[in-house]
């Protein structure tokens, strides 16, 4: 099986950078309901920092997806800057309108992120936006193959995935900066803050797993033919691939909630806190790769 390395890259910078800029937004208005006291909103101008930049890096890697669509189709990338073959890919195909609904929208998160104040209404446009532009690549996928009652069930899923995928994926960064953040004079203050912070993230977390793993089952179901597509086509490996780095995040946000949380608590605070932070890194890193092999199996035919 062939692999579209610059169409890979791209998509897995693209899928990455937009749920940074979407779980770190949302991420304030659900772990820090009061607002950010000092401490905190230090630690989120880092996050801010990080979401700008991946704001930046989504609409990069858009034009490189674009780019390496647009060289499948004229047969290279010589001619991907051709007037004729960029009104053809925008204007004569069914995705075309999508890409240039996907690109003011990723424009538009640029403008916000680089021009507005830091504030509670730039985070909110800032998650408002990054979300669309989560959602909107629904209609680049396989789920817009379909019509009728299963094409709006289709896309409903892919939306909640995404989203949910986001939320958790993203909703990681902000937490270690929280965490990395945690330590010196005012020690007292900042740990309750941030058992505060933790507990919320991972009670919503539950939610979030729970709608992953519902969603992905179901986008399963509807790319595969049989069970035992599972295990005899590269896209059901890829699937049970994706779903085996999914189960070893499962396990270190398990130990977190039910194992440390509750340590915080304890005369071990100092301890546990660092393997939360240990362990939040880990579930980052397998989070990145569930990403990479999600960039890989969209472009793979489910079906023989
Ligand atoms: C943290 C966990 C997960 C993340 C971050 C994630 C992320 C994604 C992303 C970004 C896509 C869109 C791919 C595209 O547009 O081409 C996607 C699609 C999909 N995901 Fe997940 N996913 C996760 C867990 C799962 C699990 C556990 C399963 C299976 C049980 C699963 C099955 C699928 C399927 C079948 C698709 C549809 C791909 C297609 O359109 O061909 N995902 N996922």
């Amino acid at each position: 099986m062939e692999i579209d390395v610059p169409l890979v890259l791209a998509r897995w910078v693209h899928f990455l950078c937009l749920m940074i800029a979407f779980g770190a937004s949302l991420f304030p208005f659900y772990a820090l309901p009061d607002g950010a006291k000092s401490e905190e909103a230090r630690a989120l101008d880092v996050t801010d920092r990080r979401v700008r930049l991946a704001a930046y890096l989504a609409l990069v890697s858009a034009l490189v997806w674009i780019a390496s669509s647009l060289a499948n189709m004229v047969g290279g990338f010589e001619e991907v800057l051709d007037l004729d073959a960029l009104e053809a890919f925008f204007l004569e195909t069914s995705f075309g309108p999508i890409w240039l609904v996907r690109l003011a929208i990723l424009i538009a998160l640029v403008i916000v992120l680089a021009r507005m104040r830091r504030s509670r209404a730039r985070r909110l446009l800032s998650a408002l936006l990054s979300a669309a532009a989560l959602a909107s690549q629904a209609w680049l996928g396989h789920a817009a193959m379909r019509t009728g009652t299963q094409l709006d069930i289709e896309l409903l899923s892919y939306v909640a995935h995404v989203l949910a995928a986001g939320a958790w994926i993203g909703g990681l960064f902000p937490l270690a900066s929280l965490l990395t953040r945690r330590g010196s004079a005012e020690t007292r203050t900042r740990s309750s803050e941030c058992r505060a912070a933790l507990r919320r993230f991972s009670t919503l977390g539950v939610i979030f797993v729970l709608l992953i793993l519902l969603t992905g089952i179901a986008n399963s179901v509807f790319r595969l033919r049989f069970s035992s597509d599972l295990f005899t086509t590269p896209y059901g490996v890829a699937i049970l691939v994706k779903a085996s780095l999914f189960g070893l995040m499962l396990i270190a946000a398990a130990s977190n909630r039910w194992r440390l949380l509750p340590r915080l608590e304890s005369a071990n605070e100092e301890t546990a806190f660092l393997a939360l932070r240990r362990n939040i890194m880990i579930e980052q890193g397998l989070g990145v790769l569930v990403l990479g092999v999600a960039a890989i199996l969209g472009t793979m035919a489910p079906r023989a």
